[in-house]
C-alpha cells in the first residue's frame, strides 16, 4: 500500500508532464487528448469523492481496503484532478482560440465548466498544509465547493454531449449517479446525527 502511494505522491510531482503533448500534437490529435485529460479530471475527481461518500453510507468496514487506498493521497488525486482539468481547458479552449484567433465565447455547457475549473483551482491551491493551518475551519468550508464542483461537471459534460452527439453522454451519466449518491450520503449522515 505504501508503494502505490509513493507512486500516487510521485505521479502528482510529475504531473505538468500532461502539458507537454500539447506542444506537438495536431489539431484532431489534440482534440481526442483533451477530450481524454477531461474524462482523466472526471474519474479523479469521482476518487477523491469515494472516501467520505462510503463513510457516510456507513460502509466502511465493508470498503476498507478503497478507504485505505484513497484517503492517505486524496490530496494527490485532487491536485491531479486540476492539472488533467487545465490541460483539458488548454487543449479544448484556449490553445485553438489562439491558434486560429477565435473571437472570445462561452456556450452554456464551457461556462459550467469554466467555473468548475475555477472553483477546483481554489481548492488545488489550498491543498497544502500550509493554507490548512492558516484557514482553519474556514478550509473545511472552502472544500465544500467540491460539492458544486460535482454538479457543474455534471451540467458541463450533459449539456456538452447533448450539444456535439445529440445525446447523454457515459460521462455525464457516471458523475450524475455519483453526485446522486453524493447527495444522498450526505442525507443519510444528517438523519444519524438528527435521529
Ligand atoms: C473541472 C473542469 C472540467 C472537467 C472535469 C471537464 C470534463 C469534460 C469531459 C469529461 C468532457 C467529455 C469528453 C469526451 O467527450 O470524451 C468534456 C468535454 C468538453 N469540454 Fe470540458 N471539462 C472541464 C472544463 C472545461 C472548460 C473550462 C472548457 C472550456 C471553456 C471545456 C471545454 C470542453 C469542450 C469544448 C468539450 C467537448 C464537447 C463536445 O464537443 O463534445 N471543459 N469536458
Amino acid at each position: 500500500m505504501k508503494t502505490l502511494h509513493k507512486i500516487i505522491i510521485w505521479l502528482t510531482y510529475s504531473s505538468p508532464v500532461l502539458f507537454l503533448p500539447l506542444f506537438f500534437l495536431n489539431i484532431s490529435e489534440r482534440r481526442d487528448y483533451g477530450k481524454l485529460a477531461g474524462t482523466l479530471a472526471l474519474i479523479l475527481f469521482i476518487i477523491t469523492l469515494i472516501p467520505s461518500m462510503i463513510r457516510r453510507f456507513g460502509l466502511a468496514k465493508e470498503f476498507n481496503l478503497l478507504i485505505k487506498l484513497i484517503l492517505p493521497v486524496r490530496r494527490q488525486f485532487g491536485i491531479l484532478m486540476f492539472v488533467a482539468a487545465f490541460t483539458h481547458y488548454l487543449a479544448m479552449k484556449v490553445i485553438p482560440t489562439l491558434q486560429f484567433s477565435l473571437p472570445p465565447s462561452l456556450p452554456p455547457y464551457q461556462a459550467f465548466g469554466l467555473v468548475a475549473l475555477i472553483f477546483s483551482f481554489a481548492l488545488f491551491i489550498t491543498s497544502n498544509n500550509w493554507a490548512t493551518r492558516k484557514l482553519k475551519s474556514n478550509w473545511k468550508r472552502l472544500h465544500r465547493l467540491t460539492y458544486v464542483i460535482g454538479w457543474l461537471i455534471f451540467g458541463h459534460v450533459l449539456l456538452g454531449g447533448l450539444r456535439s452527439e445529440s445525446e447523454i453522454s457515459l460521462q455525464a451519466i457516471v458523475i450524475g449517479v455519483v453526485m446522486v449518491l453524493e447527495v444522498a450520503s450526505l442525507i443519510k449522515a444528517r438523519v444519524n446525527v438528527l435521529g
